[in-house]
């Protein structure tokens, strides 16, 4: 079940559908992006921190709130650069950040009212700077498929966990998971 993140991205890109058009135009606004990082910031770590079992995740290090201050603030940048255009390295980007949130066991219950903060705090932003809904339409889009991309790594490390473990082959464990899904 290893994922090919490259191959994952375009088809997040065209099942989406962020076009040319949404890239040019994120592009185009890369600097203010980078202007209101910071504060897109501020509300997701307002937002985390309200949540009792989030804030415990948040500060287990001393150090970690700080870190990952910097590195949201990356992430958002590169929603509007694309990286690579969107490339390979954009891809694995992406994979890399899914993986690190499953390896300290944040799940889609997290991740999802967590990705929801960021839209509805960038869309008062756009709103504010009076920016076109062409750029919210592109920034939605942009954030579900990084969203995607956190959602797949869970399914993706945790299957690939649970074959090394027990040493079952992939057809088998597809067999079991509809044969359960059925009798729920
Ligand atoms: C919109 C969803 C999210 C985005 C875009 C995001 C972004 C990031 C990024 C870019 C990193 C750095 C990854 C790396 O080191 O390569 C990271 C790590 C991390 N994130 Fe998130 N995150 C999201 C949701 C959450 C949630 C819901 C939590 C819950 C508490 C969380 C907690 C953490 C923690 C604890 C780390 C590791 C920090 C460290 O010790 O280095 N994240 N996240």
């Amino acid at each position: 079940m290893a994922l090919d993140a490259s191959t994952f991205l375009i088809t997040m890109v065209k099942r989406i559908g962020l076009t040319d058009q949404d890239k040019t135009l994120l592009k185009a606004n890369a600097d203010w992006g980078k202007e209101i990082a910071p504060e897109m910031a501020d509300h997701f770590y307002a937002y985390l921190g309200n949540d009792p079992e989030m804030n415990a995740i948040l500060n287990s290090t001393e150090d970690r709130i700080h870190r990952l201050r910097v590195t949201f603030v990356e992430w958002f940048y590169e929603m509007f650069t694309g990286m690579d255009d969107w490339g390979d390295a954009y891809a694995d980007r992406r994979w890399r950040i899914g993986v690190v949130h499953v390896r300290i066991g944040i799940g889609p219950q997290h991740v999802v009212p967590a990705m929801a903060t960021v839209v509805r705090e960038v869309s008062k932003r756009l709103k504010t700077d009076n920016k076109s809904e062409a750029l919210q339409d592109a920034l939605s889009r942009i954030c579900m498929i990084d969203l995607a991309f956190i959602e797949q790594a869970y399914v993706e490390v945790s299957s690939a966990a649970v074959l090394k473990e027990t040493g079952w082959t992939e057809g088998l464990f597809k067999r079991l998971i509809t044969t359960g899904a059925s009798g729920v």
